[in-house]
This record gives C-alpha cells, sequence and structure tokens, in this order.
C-alpha cells in the first residue's frame, strides 16, 4: 500500500520532530497562578498547600504559624547537568513572591531552591528556611543551592535583615546583598518579582517591585559551577519557615525555561522504538482511514440507491448470487478478448463458470439508469423459464459492479443473419435456411405469448428487436436482454402499460411517440417488425425507400409492395428458392397485421401463435396501410376476428392507463 502525499509528510515531520529533539529542547512551564487544580503538577511538601491562588509554603492553617518550615516542587525532575556528554544546562525562571509579616519584624524567610532530595529536613524551622537543619549545616549532604530572601537576621554572619543570599549546603550565603539598597522590601505583602538566571557557570538574579516589566536590576551574580554540587538531576521549588516572628510564605506565579540535556541511553532507547512506533501507527492509521474511506464510499453508493440487493433477495424466484471474485476470474478479469459485445447498458463477455461457458453482461457503473435495469433484469428474467428465453443463472452486486450471467448463445444475435450486404452481413457466411427463419420467428412469437399470457405477472419486453434474439448452436431463437423489461403486477390490474420511452427506433409504434407508454399492443408491433426483417432480411442502413423520408420503415416498404400484388418481392433473396410461396405469404401478412398502425387492430400474441400453427387464418390486411390515427378507434367485430381477443382481454382496464415499474 503506498502512503498519499499528506501520509507522506506527516511522517517525515514526526521524524523531524523526533531528530531535532535531540539536539536543542525545552524544559518549561508557567504558573501564572497557583489552583488547586496545579496540584497534580507539585509536590507540596508536609505544610504546604495552594490557597487563595498561591503556594502557600507555610501556610496560615493551624491558627499557630509559629515554628514550623515546608517545601513545595515541580513535580517532574530537571536535568541540570550531564557528566557523560559534559554538558550544564541554563535556565531562566521568574517568580512572583508575596511575603506578609505576621510579627515585626516577620521571620524568618523563603528561598528558591535547587536539590535532588525533595524531603523536608527535621528541624529545619526558625532560621533554617527548610533548607537545612542543625546537622547538615554546612557538610556536602544536602547537596542544595539556596537563594533565600531572608526577612530577619538572626546571626552576626547572616545578612541584615531584609537580604537576598546565595547558599549553597548551607544558611550561610556565599554572597549576600541588602535590597533596601535596591529599594525593595520582602516583607511588606507587596508583589516582589525575582528572576533567576543560570547561564555560563554564573548565577544572576533580578528583582522588582513593579512586576515583570521592569526585570533590569541585577541584584547579584556571582560565578557558580553547580555541577560541583548539586546531582545530576534536581527538583527546583521553594522552602520556607517561621519561628516565633512569623510571616505568611507565598509564591503567586512561577514561570521557568531551561534547556534540556538529552540522556544518551534513553535517547537512544527513544529513537529506536519511538521511529519503528510511530510509523507503525501513522502506517495502521492511514491503512485504516483508506479502508474505512472506501467502505463507507462503498457503503454510501449502495445506499445511495434503492437497496439494489433487498430489492432482488425479496424477489422470490430470484437466481443465484454470485460472488464478483468468482465471475472476475470466469471472464479472465473482465479481458477485452472475452468480450462479446457491448450495448446501451454495458459490455457482455464470455466467461467459464463450473465448466459452462456463460455470458456475463457487466453493467456499465455510475449508470443509475443502468441499475433500476439490473433489478429489473434480475427479477423479471430471473423468475422466468420458458424455452425460447434467454436464461438468467446468477447474478452478482458487489463493489458498485453490477453483474448478470447468462446461459451462452454460441450462435450469436440474429440481426447479424439478416443484413443482406454479405460483407456486413453474417460473420461465417451462414444463411439462414426457411426452416430457421421460421422456427426463429415461432420461437420469438412463444417467448412473447408467455410474457403476455403465460406467466404469473404479465411482463412487457419493451426492446424487442433483432440484436436482442440470441441464436443457440442448433440455431433455436432465445429472446435476451430484459433491460427495459416491466411486469404488471396481477394483484394491480388497472396497471397494464407502464410509461419512460424507451425502445429502438425502427421497431416502435407510432403511437409510442405520442403517449410516450409501452403496452402489449408495443410489444406487437415489434414483434410484427421482427418477423418481417427475419423474411425478407434487413436492408443495410434500413433503406427500403429512397423516396419518401417517413416511409424509410420496413412495413411500410412491405406495405407497399403487398399493394402492388407483389408481397413475395420483399423476400430475401437468399431464400427465394426454397420457400412455399402461400406459407411465406402467411408470415409476410401477419407481419402486416402485427404492424397495423392503430394499436387496437392488431392481434394479440395468442393469435399470432394460431396463425403460424396453423390453427387460425392469417389476419386480413387492407392493400392499402391505413393511416395512423390517434386517439385509436376500438375495432369492429365484422373488421378484425382477432382483436375481440385483445379487446376482451384488455378493454376494461384501458380507461386508466397507469405506469408500473417506478
Ligand atoms: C567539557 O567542556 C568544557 C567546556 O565546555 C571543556 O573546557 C572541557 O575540556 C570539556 N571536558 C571534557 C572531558 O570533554
Ligand atoms: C527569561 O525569561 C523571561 C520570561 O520568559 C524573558 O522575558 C527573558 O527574555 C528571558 N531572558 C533570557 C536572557 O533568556
Ligand atoms: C537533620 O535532618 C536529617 C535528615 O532529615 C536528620 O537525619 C537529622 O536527624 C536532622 N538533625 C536534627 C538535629 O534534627
Ligand atoms: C565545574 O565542575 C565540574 C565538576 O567538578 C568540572 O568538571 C567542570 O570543569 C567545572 N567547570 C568549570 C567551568 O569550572
Ligand atoms: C520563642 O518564644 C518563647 C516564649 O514566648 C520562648 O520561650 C522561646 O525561647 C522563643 N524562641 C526563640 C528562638 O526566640
Amino acid at each position: 500500500m503506498l502512503l498519499s502525499g499528506a501520509a507522506k509528510s506527516q511522517l517525515l515531520a514526526v521524524i523531524f520532530t523526533i531528530v531535532s529533539l535531540n539536539q536543542v529542547s525545552c524544559f518549561s512551564f508557567n504558573f501564572s497562578t497557583f489552583q488547586p487544580s496545579d496540584e497534580p503538577d507539585l509536590n507540596l511538601i508536609k505544610n504546604s498547600k495552594i490557597y487563595l491562588d498561591a503556594i502557600q509554603v507555610t501556610p496560615d492553617i493551624r491558627g499557630k504559624i509559629a515554628d514550623y518550615s515546608g517545601r513545595a516542587f515541580y513535580k517532574r525532575p530537571y536535568r541540570l547537568w550531564s557528566k557523560s556528554k559534559n554538558q550544564t544546562a541554563e535556565f531562566n525562571t521568574t517568580f512572583v513572591l508575596n511575603i506578609n509579616n505576621q510579627t515585626s519584624p516577620g521571620g524568618e524567610g523563603l528561598a528558591f531552591i535547587l536539590t535532588g532530595d525533595i524531603d523536608l529536613p527535621e528541624n529545619s524551622a526558625g532560621k533554617w528556611l527548610g533548607i537545612v537543619n542543625a546537622t547538615t549545616n554546612g557538610t556536602s549532604q544536602p547537596g542544595i543551592l539556596a537563594v533565600e530572601f531572608d526577612t530577619r537576621q538572626n546571626s552576626e554572619e547572616d545578612g541584615p535583615d531584609n537580604h537576598l543570599g546565595v547558599n549553597i549546603n548551607s544558611i550561610n550565603s556565599m554572597r549576600h546583598v541588602s535590597l533596601p539598597d535596591f529599594g525593595i522590601t520582602i516583607a511588606s505583602g507587596i508583589n516582589v518579582t525575582i528572576r533567576v538566571m543560570y547561564a555560563e557557570d554564573v548565577i544572576s538574579v533580578f528583582g522588582s517591585m513593579n512586576g515583570t516589566a521592569d526585570m533590569k536590576t541585577l541584584l547579584t551574580s556571582p560565578p557558580l559551577n553547580l555541577s560541583s554540587y548539586l546531582p545530576e538531576e534536581i527538583f527546583l521549588g521553594f522552602s520556607a519557615s517561621t519561628s516565633n516572628y512569623t510571616e505568611l510564605n507565598c509564591v503567586r506565579a512561577w514561570e521557568f525555561h531551561g534547556t534540556q540535556i538529552a540522556d544518551d541511553d534513553h535517547q537512544l532507547l527513544w529513537v529506536w522504538i519511538a521511529i519503528p512506533a510511530v510509523v507503525l501507527v501513522i502506517l495502521g492509521g492511514v491503512i485504516f482511514f483508506l479502508l474505512w474511506q472506501r467502505n463507507r464510499r462503498m457503503k454510501m453508493s449502495d445506499e445511495a440507491d434503492p437497496r439494489i440487493e433487498d430489492q432482488i433477495q425479496y424477489s422470490s424466484m430470484a437466481p443465484k448470487k454470485f460472488r464478483l471474485r468468482e465471475i472476475s476470474k470466469a471472464t479472465g478479469r473482465f479481458s477485452p478478448q472475452n468480450k462479446l459485445g457491448e450495448g446501451g447498458f454495458g459490455t457482455v463477455y464470455k466467461g467459464f463458470l463450473g465448466g459452462n461457458e456463460v455470458a456475463v453482461k457487466r453493467v456499465s457503473k455510475d449508470s443509475r439508469q443502468g441499475k433500476q435495469e439490473f433489478v429489473a433484469e434480475v427479477t423479471i428474467i430471473g423468475s422466468l423459464r420458458h424455452r425460447n428465453l434467454v436464461k438468467l443463472i446468477g447474478w452478482c452486486y458487489e463493489s458498485r459492479e453490477l453483474l448478470l450471467v447468462y446461459e451462452f448463445m454460441p450462435s450469436g444475435s440474429l440481426d447479424k443473419y439478416l443484413y443482406d450486404d454479405k460483407k456486413l452481413g453474417c460473420k461465417d457466411g451462414t444463411i439462414l435456411s426457411w426452416k430457421t427463419r421460421r422456427n426463429t420467428i415461432y420461437g420469438v412469437a412463444q417467448a412473447l405469448d408467455y410474457l403476455h399470457n403465460g406467466c404469473e405477472n404479465k411482463v412487457l419486453h419493451r426492446d424487442i428487436k433483432a440484436s436482442n434474439i440470441l441464436l443457440d448452436s442448433d440455431f433455436t431463437a432465445k429472446l435476451g436482454d430484459f433491460g427495459l423489461a416491466r411486469t404488471i403486477q396481477k394483484r394491480d390490474e388497472t396497471h397494464h402499460s407502464t410509461k419512460a420511452i424507451a425502445g429502438t427506433p425502427g421497431y416502435m409504434a407510432p403511437e409510442t411517440f405520442l403517449t410516450g407508454r409501452a403496452t402489449v399492443e408495443t410489444d406487437v408491433y415489434a414483434f410484427g417488425v421482427v418477423a418481417l426483417e427475419v423474411v425478407c432480411g434487413i436492408r443495410r442502413g434500413n433503406l427500403y425507400s429512397q423516396v419518401d423520408e417517413y416511409k424509410n420503415n420496413i412495413a411500410h416498404w412491405v406495405w407497399e409492395l403487398y399493394g402492388k400484388g407483389k408481397l413475395l418481392d420483399a423476400v430475401d433473396s437468399r431464400i427465394r428458392k426454397e420457400i412455399a410461396e402461400e406459407k411465406v405469404a402467411d408470415v409476410l401478412l401477419l407481419g402486416l397485421a402485427c404492424c397495423h398502425p392503430n394499436p387496437h387492430h392488431r392481434p394479440s400474441m395468442r393469435t399470432v401463435m394460431q396463425v403460424l400453427t396453423g390453427e387460425a387464418a392469417p389476419p386480413a390486411v387492407p392493400k392499402e396501410r391505413p393511416a395512423f390515427v390517434w386517439p385509436a378507434l376500438p375495432p369492429s367485430f365484422s373488421h378484425d376476428v382477432d382483436s375481440s381477443i385483445t379487446g376482451s382481454q384488455f378493454t376494461p382496464f384501458l380507461p386508466d392507463l397507469e405506469f408500473t415499474g417506478r
């Protein structure tokens, strides 16, 4: 599977991010205020708590706030330096202190601390500021840097009241400055903004009582090699204490940005595990997404239509349903070499299914029209059994493919044998004998009679023509291509015609162009044309009359010859020798009767059958082709015997011409 362009660039972006993380990355956080919801990000030791939008390092919670200490840390540790990489981090942090003295002076103080050990030392209250206790003070044990804001002088060595000190492992400052010299009073209840920066082994402290905007005052900047005193990984935080002198030690805001030294081992692990994992996840995601989309598209296209599958499945006599795989294999993946022909609704392929030759009609995709026809064909022809109907073996609707599987008709379609032009005519020069032609007409008539009168639902074929009549190996004619067929439901007998102009010019009865309706009579008309074509052959380009465009039609042409008493001149010259004249004339007259311009004068298929079997005489046909009259006049009994059958059968339904099928 190929990645889409978007997925590729996404993947590259992720890889790039991972690679660049290795080089420089940042450890930062920003608390513009402190809320109880921030507690998960912090480590509040012992007395510390979040209260009144601040960390109260030594809060007013026990009534008495004398003599205790507290610590508060950011939860995640920070890698300050790395021996293996010979690197030391740099950082820049800004915090807002608010220290409100409860005695005068207040006591004892608050410190910004970096240490590997977050535990609050025992007995670190009073002057110890939560940094160390009497035991650890001045030893290397605590491993702590403190930037202390001491509000009260405890001893001679300690700085004055209100001083800033930078301490290592001790409360004795290596450097201290008096803050009032810079206009800063710590325990005043006013916010004091402090910035501590560490870079190139120098720790710089800035301070202001006017907020972050004014951070130009450098209070102190002693050189300091933190890697000498502190462990590689440290925690960042604050400590504070009270004694008999008390104050509220609050941190109101805190922002930190530091460079991050990546650990080699972790980093490699991260790269080796993360990159393949990320690639896999993305690939999986892309594949899943593509499949999901395809699925959804397929589903949507299925649902957009009337549910084809349901429509077919609910039809009781539905033929076998095939898998697309089977049919694709049977036709050599719809190989062009297996193509038998192409029609309005798709392409027909030859295939081998279960050892039998079949014809597969592949309905062209994206044609809504095609789908309607598909359902019609499967449900209608699937429920029909007649030796003169092409047998539908099965169907398939999968991946938007509409497929119909028919019995294979080795001799192809009838029209190929009827052209009178040898070059364009039948493929191997086969000339259909009169006997074969008679049987063909008889077979088609039987099929139509079955459709109109013989099966449970009346079926209109609507597209009878020579190219839809197929011949099997012994030239038995079978009516095929039910794409336009429509049933006339028995239980709803007011419906006996169906709309939507469809059919093939030359085979369409004249009234079709006015009504747009298909009726049994229009099927009979098309049958008449086929019967005439079978007897007379088809003139290439249907040139029956060079003079009159309107009469350029086989029925007109034959009728004209009939009028001149030269009916038999119409017969295909290739079979003229072998015919018994009166039999041929009967069939021609029957064809003309079927092509009567007035639908009510056309015989029914039942009558056609009787004439062909010799049970009835051919209908009387006027010497001159009657004019087309509309609305058609009902037949008179004296004039046409057959029409009484047609009439009695269908006239009751005529007043309500409604349509079925859609
Ligand atoms: C470590 O880095 C410092 C300066 O960045 C350099 O002077 C020193 O030689 C380096 N030491 C080692 C072992 O690479
Ligand atoms: C330190 O951080 C503050 C706030 O993020 C920023 O305004 C200032 O420019 C930084 N200073 C340096 C030297 O990075
Ligand atoms: C100082 O703190 C350490 C560690 O918390 C502890 O072991 C020691 O006993 C404490 N010293 C005093 C005098 O409390
Ligand atoms: C800082 O201390 C470490 C460890 O003692 C040492 O390797 C490094 O060279 C020192 N850096 C400076 C600038 O003194
Ligand atoms: C704190 O005050 C109490 C009584 O008021 C006194 O006993 C104690 O010595 C004082 N402690 C300090 C460190 O001043």
